[in-house]
């Protein structure tokens, strides 16, 4: 259900606008999905459904956590001022990106080893994103080949991890290339991984080590051993890396992963000026933070970038993506400027969008969906943020995204 269709009113009568869950909707929901009335519901559900390390790698971010809680303070600190008497009757959310038409202005963003939390976790993401009309970002750090979640998701972006190696760079482009993805991210802000220490208490190591620890905690959460676990391993076999390099990686048990993310730190604008060249469809850079980043992007020929501190996960005292917008925004020219970091509201998508971002992505709460009900769980999250958007630009006043500016917003004073 697109909130778009949804909610016109042509007849120019009054728009019943309901809850997203109402008890209609309700009766039709596998049960694991009815207490779910907002983003935040997936992470409280996929708690109970994971293992702990599992859970812990997905949801936690890194060091103290404090770029991860200044992403939500960041839209805290915005309030809107909206108008009134203004006849919305007739709205939509769709939003144009990159010379594509998308019903939502929101997106999936990539997130590792998502094979591992959700059954088919690729395909799923891809498969519900395709259907809602959205765009979903694939990930390197997938246990999923490129090319069936291509084939079998619909898959057309692909968001590379790259070392500072330019015979690694071609080959893997030339794969992604002929695979039929059209738009290609690299991300920029994992030069080396951030420090997750509640992966090391939470005893998730990748690789992952067989323990009896782990061996436990799989025990105790019976429905993903069988539903994903061991439905994977009977239909495909040990998860390996496959989309790190032109080659398949190794098995999520090897010693040889950490051997095969060395070289990132090598990674420079060259590398990137090289992509640009040789990559045919739209290029972006994720995980842009500085303005003066955003200009060399625009410089090179980027088409997008996405600010985003990797939702925390990387530099711990990164900005909030929402607070270095603005001089990010006055940089970027004709690029497209997306924004993902701690959006969860269709608040946020639209705070984002009034102070400049074109489109947003959103990312643990899509995973954390597939892994409690597969596809009709990610369908669900789509209808729920995007109904939320469409109920918040009927209290803002506006019928359309491009109506949204800093003037429906304050600043609040802490
Ligand atoms: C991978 O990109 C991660 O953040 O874990």
């Amino acid at each position: 259900m697109s909130a778009t269709t949804t909610n016109q009113n042509a007849a120019g009568g009054p728009t019943r606008l309901e809850p997203a869950v109402t008890q209609r909707t309700l009766k039709r929901m596998p049960r694991r999905l009815r207490g779910v009335l907002a983003l935040d519901d997936f992470e409280t559900a996929a708690r109970r459904h994971l293992p702990r390390p599992i859970f812990g790698y997905v949801a936690g971010a890194c060091e103290t956590g404090a770029s991860f809680a200044a992403n939500r303070a960041a839209f805290a600190a915005h309030a809107f001022v909206p108008r009134v008497l203004r006849d919305v009757g007739d709205r939509s959310q769709r939003r144009t990106l990159m010379g594509r038409a998308y019903e939502h202005p929101f997106g999936i963003s990539p997130m590792g080893l998502s094979a591992l939390a959700a059954y088919d976790g690729d395909v799923v993401l891809a498969a519900a994103a395709r259907a809602a009309g959205i765009p979903a970002v694939m990930s390197a750090t997938s246990l999923t080949p490129l090319e069936r979640v291509a084939a079998e998701g619909g898959s057309r972006w692909f968001q590379a991890y790259l070392p500072g190696d330019d015979a690694r760079i071609e080959a893997m482009l030339a794969r992604v290339a002929a695979a039929g993805f059209d738009t290609l991210v690299l991300t920029v802000d994992v030069p080396v991984s951030g420090n997750r220490e509640n992966n090391v208490r939470n005893g998730f190591d990748a690789p992952l080590k067989p323990s009896l620890r782990l061996a436990w905690d799989g025990a105790m959460r019976p429905r993903w051993l069988v539903g994903t676990a061991l439905r994977t391993l009977a239909a495909r076999g040990m998860p390996h890396f496959e989309n790190m390099d032109a080659l398949r990686g190794p098995p999520i048990v090897s010693r040889n992963v950490v051997r095969s993310t060395k070289g990132r730190d090598r990674l420079a604008w060259r590398h990137a000026e090289l992509m640009r060249a040789r990559w045919k469809g739209s290029f972006v850079l994720k995980g842009v933070l500085a303005a003066e980043d955003a200009r060399r992007a625009r410089e090179i020929g980027c088409d997008g970038i996405v600010v985003s501190n990797h939702g925390g996960r990387q530099l711990d005292g990164a900005i909030a993506p929402l607070e270095a917008l603005g001089p990010i925004v006055a940089e970027a020219g004709s690029m497209a400027v997306m924004l993902e970091s701690g959006v969860r509201r269709g608040t946020d998508v639209l705070k984002a969008l009034a102070l400049g971002a074109d489109f947003v992505f959103v990312g643990r709460p899509f995973l954390f969906a597939a892994a409690i009900a597969g596809e009709a769980g990610v369908r669900h999250a789509v209808d729920l943020l995007a109904e939320e958007i469409d109920r918040d630009m009927t209290l803002l006043g506006i019928r359309t995204l491009d109506e949204l500016s800093s003037d429906l917003l304050r600043p609040e004073r802490p």
